[in-house]
């Protein structure tokens, strides 16, 4: 933005070839200057809904209808959540975040949840950054796809998807979920500290 304001205040008092080498120059430069930052980021979710070490509990036990196809659930069921997210699949492994939020019992018929949450980075050059995570979960589907509704700190402006996906159940009450965060930044959105934080990275 700087460098194209810039020139194109010179550009104004030069002959008209120059002009049109000028605008070509600045146009480039307005486009390799707009380079936005993308950034991958994979962890492991550790939902668990009860017993010792419980992170989701229920709000919500919804008054029906009872769901044709998961036994005991019904329409409406709220669960808040503080879930681990960690480095590898492992609980033991390195810690890196944690996600706030809750979902939902939003399918009437399918077993699908309205997911709703902040992903707080605790770890890495992301310490501090959070991101906003939307979407429908159909967790009879192998992947789903989520959205990035925004972040802050090192995401702030992030648009996005989530690839989410059962790992694997450690227990009937610990579900670890695998997710994927694509997520791109505009330019104009400096990176914290001045760090280089395009192309992939791990946290
Ligand atoms: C993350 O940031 C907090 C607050 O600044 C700090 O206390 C903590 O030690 C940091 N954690 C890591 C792993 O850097």
């Amino acid at each position: 933005m700087i460098h194209s304001t810039i020139t194109f205040t010179m550009i104004a008092s030069m002959p008209r070839v120059l002009f049109l080498v000028a605008l070509t120059v600045a146009m480039a430069t307005a486009t390799s200057g707009a380079r936005s930052r993308q950034i991958h980021l994979r962890f492991y979710m550790h939902d668990i809904t009860g017993g010792p070490g419980q992170t989701a509990v229920q709000l919500v036990k919804g008054p029906g209808p009872a769901h044709p196809f998961m036994p005991g659930a019904h329409f409406g069921d709220t669960t808040v959540i503080d879930d681990a997210l960690t480095e590898g699949p492992s609980a033991a492994s390195r810690a890196v975040g944690r996600a706030q939020g809750s979902y939902m019992l939003a399918g009437l018929k399918e077993p699908v949840l309205m997911v709703s949450m902040t992903v707080a980075l605790t770890g890495g050059v992301y310490n501090g950054s959070t991101i906003a995570v939307v979407g429908r979960d159909d967790i009879s589907a192998a992947v789903r796809e989520l959205a990035v509704a925004g972040g802050t700190g090192a995401f702030r402006k992030a648009t996005g998807h989530v690839l989410w996906r059962t790992a694997r159940m450690v227990s009937r009450d610990h579900m670890v979920l695998e997710l994927d965060v694509y997520a791109t930044m505009p330019a104009a959105v400096a990176a914290p500290n001045g760090q280089r934080q395009s192309g992939v990275l791990n946290i």
